[in-house]
């Protein structure tokens, strides 16, 4: 089976009251800890590169060992670029063959952000690729994504409807109070549901995004800063807010944050333990091993997914 689009993934989803596992990838590793997982539970995936992770990796070096995951696993995966901010890095992905990609022109004004997308949206169905676009912003510090709290904005239902038309988009990320990074909430957890209920009565049967969906475990925060880490006060979206969200019309919820400190906090005790080792694979063995075990968690106790490959 080659790479797929997420439109299937999406349709089934949305009917089944469940969200596909959008995992950001970055390296050999993580992208083989997530399949792990995947075939274990049999879901259906998305794995993510974003332009850090072009930058990082080179994409065809992501593209390549994706193709081989695919191969190997017999998996429905879709490939998908995450937060393209250009026309021009939306293009690249469709020629190299990304099966979907994100339009994140969110930070234009709402008559700039339909134009950029409908120009992606036309270039991408015409070579069979699928289109994710963001209304709203959310705040939040990634390498290439960074909103102060000040200029992130709630998605207004009101332009929901419009924008969907215009644009010809696929699926829609929507800010509902989700942040990128580990430090999401100072105060209590509170994300906008009533936006969310209101989004999906206006466009019923469309697939809604949440971005920045780390859950940030307690016991992962108390592994880093046990072994000389440092991250007080990381928090993020209760487990249970996102099974929420996605028994609504969430149809994907980005993880990347909660990969990111699974591996820290095994190669961090790792080294702490085995202070004299230096065979790469003995530390990236044990990183990858906690990927699939984060990932998998998420697939069946947060996403549902489990089972519906
Ligand atoms: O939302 C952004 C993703 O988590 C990717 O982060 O830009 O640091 O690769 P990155
Ligand atoms: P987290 O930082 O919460 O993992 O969000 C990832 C994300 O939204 C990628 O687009
Ligand atoms: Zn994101």
């Amino acid at each position: 089976m080659p790479l797929v689009t997420s439109t299937e993934m999406f349709k089934k989803a949305y009917e089944g009251g469940y969200a596909i596992g959008a995992f950001n990838v970055n390296n050999m590793e993580i992208i083989q800890g997530i399949v792990e997982a995947g075939k274990l539970e049999h879901a259906p995936l998305i794995l993510q590169v974003s332009s850090g992770a072009r930058k990082y990796a080179n994409p065809i070096y992501l593209t390549k060992m994706v193709e081989a995951a695919v191969e190997e696993s017999g998996l429905p995966i879709c490939l998908h670029l995450d937060h393209g901010d250009t026309y021009e890095l939306c293009k690249d992905c469709v020629d190299k063959g990304f099966t979907s990609v994100m339009i994140d022109a969110s930070k234009h004004s709402f008559e700039e952000n339909i134009k950029i997308t409908k120009n992606v949206v036309e270039y991408a169905h015409d070579h069979g690729v699928v289109v994710e676009a963001e209304l709203g912003r959310l705040a939040g510090v990634e390498d290439a994504v960074n909103v102060s709290a000040k200029d992130s904005s709630y998605t207004d239902p009101d332009q929901v409807q419009e924008f969907v038309t215009k644009t010809g988009v696929d699926s829609l990320a929507i800010a509902i109070g989700t942040s990128h990074g580990a430090y999401k909430f100072s105060g209590e957890p509170k994300l906008r549901f009533d936006i969310l209920e209101e989004v999906g009565e206006r466009l019923p049967g469309f697939p809604i995004v949440l971005h920045g969906a780390s859950s940030v475990p307690q016991y992962l925060t108390d592994q880093i800063n046990e072994y000389g880490g440092d991250m007080p006060g990381a928090r993020g979206v209760p487990e249970e807010m996102l099974r929420r969200a996605a028994s609504m019309a969430v149809c994907k919820i980005n993880i990347d944050s909660d990969i990111r400190m699974a591996v820290t906090a095994t190669l961090r005790k790792y080294f702490k333990e085995n202070p004299s080792h230096f065979d790469p694979r003995q530390y990236l063995g044990p990183a990858r091993n906690a990927v699939t075990e984060i990932v998998r968690h998420k697939l069946v106790n947060v996403l549902g997914c489990n089972g519906k490959a």
